[in-house]
């Protein structure tokens, strides 16, 4: 089972999104999953152009010369796609989005209704792989991910709010049944097993008020003691 991993973080190996996409990582090679993993930062991406070469000049094939001339047929033989990103504005990074938009020649130029009542384009290969969203933010409050969430609808979401808790070891003790069960769920997929409701609910992190009040008053002094 082949996993191809994007992390959108500028901060890359240091930062907390990769934490919860080695968590993932780490359960699928017990699997012995065959994973690549890159950091989007690292890599020579150009904006899309908009000029629809891709759909109707050289179908399947871009403009650009750059790192997606490799990513592209990647996509398409992986059977999951784990994303991970940490939360901008409350959107995924721009990091994440320009790669998003240069798989445009994935998809066909013909639209279609989809059953929910969407209209969509159809994919140019027969195998699309499952999307894993893995993603973090700052601020406490699970509803940062609300843009995310709906941007993918079909991803299996793995969400962090107030990240900084895994830069501590009470934090990491706090959030560690969190990290167990993105490496099982990441052993889980690579076996072909569905994903039990009980094992999604705990991919997602929600705290109590309680809790939250404690992430604003540890912000808050920290954020004092940096100021210079
Ligand atoms: C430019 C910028 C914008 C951010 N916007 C938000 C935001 O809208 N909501 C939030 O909860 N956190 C926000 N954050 C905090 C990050 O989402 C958080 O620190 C994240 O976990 C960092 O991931 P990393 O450690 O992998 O780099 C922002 C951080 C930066 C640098």
């Amino acid at each position: 089972m082949k996993i191809l991993a994007f992390n959108a973080s500028p901060r890359k190996s240091k930062g907390t999104t990769d934490v919860l996409m080695e968590a993932f990582i780490d359960g699928a090679k017990k699997s012995n999953a065959d994973v690549d993993k890159h950091h989007i930062v690292d890599l020579d991406i150009n904006g899309c152009l908009s000029c629809f070469t891709c759909w109707w000049k050289t179908p399947g094939v871009c403009v650009h010369r750059d790192d997606m001339d490799w990513i592209i047929p990647k996509i398409s033989e992986a059977d999951i796609l784990l994303f991970g990103t940490p939360i901008y504005g409350r959107n995924i990074t721009h990091y994440m989005q320009r790669m998003v938009e240069r798989t445009f020649p994935l998809s066909l130029p013909e639209m279609f209704a989809t059953k929910d009542g969407q209209t969509s384009h159809p994919s140019r290969e027969r195998k699309i792989p499952r999307l894993v969203l893995a993603a973090t933010c700052g601020f406490p409050d699970l509803n940062n991910f609300d843009i995310v969430k709906a941007l993918y609808p079909t991803a299996l979401p793995i969400l962090l709010p107030a990240s900084q808790m895994l830069s501590n070891d009470e934090g990491k003790e706090y959030l560690s049944d969190f990290l167990d069960a993105i490496r099982l769920t990441g052993q889980k997929m690579v076996e072909g097993d569905e994903i039990p409701e009980s094992l999604k609910n705990k991919l997602i992190v929600e705290y109590s008020d309680e809790m939250k009040s404690t992430v604003i008053k540890t912000h808050n002094l920290y954020s004092a003691s940096r100021m210079e």
